[in-house]
């Protein structure tokens, strides 16, 4: 049994080494196919060698495994069906031809993808053309539903070269919803840096519409530690939120328009809140990690903040060596001072070398985080 998951192109190896350790906890032991740079990670657990798949035993298979959420350095989770090799143009035709091979479940919708990697985005024009035709076909063979869902599973189709496929499939609440796994965002014009694409995806991704209306709304104030030129202060501001913007740097002047930014020209290290706390905490500064995080625990531990979202830095290599300590003794010091917390972490698409990790300690906060989960 494989399971296929993608990743930035780099981080293979932290993928498998954060894998390697969350299976190690629960007894299971396999091994990878990978390489470096290619942006993917295929690992096959022999124990569970069952074939063919019911949907089922996947699912019970996929209870096992850690889920896409908990990985940090995965972008999607998918589990593997068949290798197929194309020997004619008429790929349509092997596919169908596999279909009546495999006993295959209903499908709400298929995605041709490749990999997040230099010689992957070769294939993106082809699998674009590739799409369409075969969505149809499946369709029109009864093997896609006639609307897509969230809530039935996906087809993946993953080309490396365009004559051969890995076919996956993904399983509901524990995939990434986008090709590729990839939360594609516009810039927005107002937006003083490309940075504010980060604070927004880390929302998108953490949170529901309905969480994250529930969660950012006018009357609450943050602060923003290391906030300059101010593009995570314009996604809070974007969702009505008073900010105290701290930085020796300069906030861009439509964002100081607005009339909802205090600006602090201070240490962010030493910056305490103007009214005793804030509902959110953001800090993007550029520092070591174990810093940012003692400064984010320091924050939550003494009531200055009620939730936070904030980037760790990561060194060149062995990123998940020195992530996983660090996200440990979060959700320790936090789980020993407050009877609940929710804590996530994730390199996101528009992170480069750094993950982003929300937290939230605030017993309302949670409250809503979880009425609004569904
Ligand atoms: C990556 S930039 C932040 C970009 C910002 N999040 C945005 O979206 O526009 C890092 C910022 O942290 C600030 N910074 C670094 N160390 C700081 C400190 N000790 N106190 C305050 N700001 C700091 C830098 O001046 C810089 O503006």
């Amino acid at each position: 049994m494989d399971l296929l998951f993608y990743c930035r192109g780099g981080y293979e190896a932290d993928l498998l080494a954060e894998l390697e350790q969350a299976l190690g906890q629960k007894g299971l032991f396999g091994y990878a196919k990978m390489s470096k740079n290619s942006a993917f990670l295929r690992y096959c657990l022999p124990q569970h060698n069952a074939q063919p798949y019911s949907l089922e035993s996947l699912k019970a298979i996929n209870e096992q495994v850690p889920t896409l959420e908990k990985l940090v350095f995965a972008r999607q989770k998918l589990h593997v069906l068949a290798d197929i090799e194309f020997d004619s143009e008429d790929r349509i035709s092997t596919l169908l031809k596999m279909f009546d091979a495999h006993a295959l479940p209903m499908f709400s919708d298929v995605f041709v993808e490749y990999p997040d990697s230099e010689e992957g985005k070769q294939l993106a024009k082809f699998c674009k053309k590739f799409t369409v035709p075969l969505r149809n076909k499946l369709r029109q063979q009864g093997h896609l539903h006639k609307k897509p869902s969230n809530n039935q599973p996906f087809l993946h189709l993953f080309f490396q070269q365009s004559g051969k496929c890995i076919v996956a499939i993904s399983i509901v609440n524990d995939r990434s919803l986008h090709h590729l796994g990839i939360q594609r965002l516009k810039m927005p014009s107002a937006a003083p840096s490309r940075s504010t694409l980060k604070l927004e995806e880390a929302i998108h991704l953490f949170f529901n519409e309905r969480q994250a209306s529930a969660l950012f709304s006018q009357g609450m104030r943050a602060a923003d530690l290391g906030a300059c030129p101010g593009g995570w202060t314009y996604q809070l501001i974007q969702r009505k939120i008073v900010v105290e913007a701290v930085d020796h740097g300069e906030i861009a002047e439509n964002l100081m328009a607005t009339g909802l930014v205090e600006y602090y020209s201070q240490d962010g290290f030493l910056y305490k809140p103007q009214h005793s706390n804030v509902d959110w905490l953001v800090c993007d500064m550029i520092e070591q990690p174990t810093r940012v995080s003692e400064l984010m625990l320091q924050w939550l531990e003494t009531g200055k903040a009620n939730a936070c979202i904030f980037n760790l830095k990561l060194p060149m290599n062995k990123r998940h060596k020195v992530v996983a300590p660090i996200l440990s003794r979060l959700e320790k010091a936090l789980n020993d001072r407050f009877s609940e917390i929710v804590i996530k972490a994730k390199h996101l698409y528009h992170n480069r070398d750094e993950i982003s990790v929300l937290i939230i300690v605030n017993t309302q906060m949670i409250s809503s985080y979880k009425e609004n989960k569904r």
